[in-house]
C-alpha cells in the first residue's frame, strides 16, 4: 500500500498520489477509487504496463479496457472522431459513470487495450482522487475493476487488497465507491442512436433524456437455453463475471409472495440436502426466509442503495462458505437494470421463474 506514517492525513494523500503518478508512469499498476468501483490502472500507451493488469487480473485478453482520462483535452489524442450525440453525452454525463466506444485513434493505446478493436471504450471519473492521480501519471489510464477476473467487483480498497494483494504496486484507499456498479458502456451509430452495451451508472432513463435513440444490444437479452444469442459487442459481457463460488439462481415472478414462497421451499430443499444456503433479497422480503447467509439489498424502491450494496453482499456469500444462493430479482427500473444485469450473471443466467396464478 502507499500510505505513509508520520505526515499530516492532508499531506500523505498528497505524497501517496505522487508517489503513485510516479509508479504509473514508470510502467507500475496503481488501484484506485472511482465513482463506480475501484479500477487497476496503467498507462494505456504502454503495452507492459497493461499486461501487468491483465496478468494481475488473470484476465483473459480478448476482453478490452477502458481507457480513463481527466480531462477532455486528452481525447483528441485518443479518436478520430466525435459526433454530436457523443458530445452531448459528454456534456451531460462527464465526469461520470459513461463509458464511450469510440474510433481508436491508430497507435493512441497500446493494442492489448483495445484487445484489437478498432474501437476504445474512454471515461472521465467523477472522482477527486481518481482524476487527480490521472493528473498525477500524465497519461490516460487503463483501468478495469479492480477484482480477480470472475470475482465481484470491488467497491472498498479492502476488496482490491482481498483479490490483488502482492499481485499489483499499490491501492489508493478513497473509502466506499460510490455508485457501486461499473459505469454504462455504450456505443453511437453514424445516425445518432445510442446503443447501450452494458448497462451500469448512467440509466437508460438519462440517456434518453439526452439521446433521441437508445436501444439495448440485443445480446443483453440472453436467455438462459437460448440457442443462438448473438454475439455480445462489448467482449466483456460474455464472461460469466462477478460469480460467487456457490451455486446461484435468480428467481423472478409476476406475483411477489408466490417468488417468496418458491424461495422459502428451495432453501428448506437445500438446507436438507445439507447445503450452506445463501439468500440476496431487500428489505420488503428478508424477513421471510431462513439461510445460513442472507443478505439485504435495502428497500425494492431504492435502486441506488441497491447498486451500492450489491457487490460486498456477494463477496459475503464467498466470505461465509455459502453453497446454494438464491437471489430475488428487483424491478428494472433505474439502477435496477444494471443491478439485475449484474445478479444474472453472477448467477450465470440461471433462473427460476414463478409462474403460479393468482386465486
Ligand atoms: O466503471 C467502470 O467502468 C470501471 C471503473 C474502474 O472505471 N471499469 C470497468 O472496466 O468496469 P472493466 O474492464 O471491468 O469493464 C470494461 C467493459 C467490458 O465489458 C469490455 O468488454 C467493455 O467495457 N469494452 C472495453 N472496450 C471496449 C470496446 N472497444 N468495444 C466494446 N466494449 C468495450
Ligand atoms: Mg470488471
Amino acid at each position: 500500500s502507499l500510505s505513509k506514517e508520520g505526515l499530516g492525513p492532508e499531506k500523505e494523500a498528497k505524497q501517496a498520489l505522487h508517489e503513485a503518478g510516479q509508479v504509473l508512469a514508470q510502467g507500475g499498476t496503481v488501484a484506485f477509487p472511482t465513482e463506480t468501483v475501484y479500477g487497476l490502472g496503467a498507462d494505456a500507451g504502454n503495452t507492459e504496463a497493461v499486461e501487468r493488469i491483465f496478468a494481475a487480473k488473470g484476465r483473459p485478453s480478448d476482453n478490452p479496457l477502458i481507457v480513463h482520462i481527466s480531462e477532455l483535452a486528452q481525447l483528441v489524442g485518443l479518436v478520430q472522431r466525435v459526433n454530436e450525440t457523443e458530445r452531448a453525452l459528454m456534456a451531460s454525463f462527464w465526469p461520470g459513470p459513461l463509458s464511450l466506444v469510440l474510433p481508436v485513434k491508430p497507435g493512441a493505446v497500446s493494442p492489448r487495450v483495445t484487445a484489437g478493436l478498432d474501437t476504445v471504450a474512454v471515461r472521465m471519473p467523477d472522482h477527486r482522487v481518481a482524476l487527480a492521480l490521472i493528473s498525477a501519471a500524465g497519461c490516460p489510464l487503463a483501468a478495469p475493476s479492480a477484482n480477480r477476473s470472475g470475482r465481484p467487483s470491488p467497491t472498498l480498497a479492502s476488496h482490491v487488497l482481498e483479490d490483488l494483494a502482492g499481485a499489483i504496486d499499490g491501492v489508493l484507499d478513497g473509502g466506499p465507491a460510490g455508485v457501486g456498479v461499473e459505469s454504462t458502456v455504450v456505443q453511437v451509430g453514424e445516425d445518432g442512436a445510442v446503443t447501450v452495451l452494458r448497462p451500469g451508472g448512467v440509466t437508460t432513463e438519462q440517456l434518453a433524456a439526452v439521446a433521441a435513440s437508445v436501444r439495448q444490444d440485443p445480446a443483453l437479452q440472453r436467455a438462459v437455453g437460448e440457442a443462438e444469442s448473438p454475439a455480445p459487442r462489448s467482449p466483456g459481457m460474455k464472461y460469466t463475471h462477478y460469480a460467487p463460488k456457490g451455486a446461484m439462481c435468480v428467481v423472478q415472478g409476476p406475483r411477489a409472495d408466490a417468488v417468496s414462497a418458491r424461495i422459502a421451499a428451495e432453501l428448506a430443499a437445500a438446507a436438507q440436502r445439507g447445503e450452506v444456503t445463501g439468500v440476496l433479497s431487500f428489505d420488503e422480503h428478508i424477513g421471510h426466509y431462513r439461510a445460513d447467509v442472507a443478505v439485504s439489498l435495502g428497500s425494492l424502491a431504492a435502486p441506488e442503495e441497491a447498486a451500492r450494496r450489491l457487490y460486498a453482499g456477494l463477496r459475503r456469500f464467498d466470505e461465509e462458505g455459502a453453497t446454494f444462493i438464491l437471489a430475488e430479482a428487483c424491478p428494472e427500473q433505474g439502477l435496477g437494470a444494471a443491478v439485475m444485469n449484474r445478479l444474472l450473471k453472477a448467477a450465470g443466467h440461471h433462473i427460476i421463474h414463478v409462474h403460479e396464478d393468482a386465486d
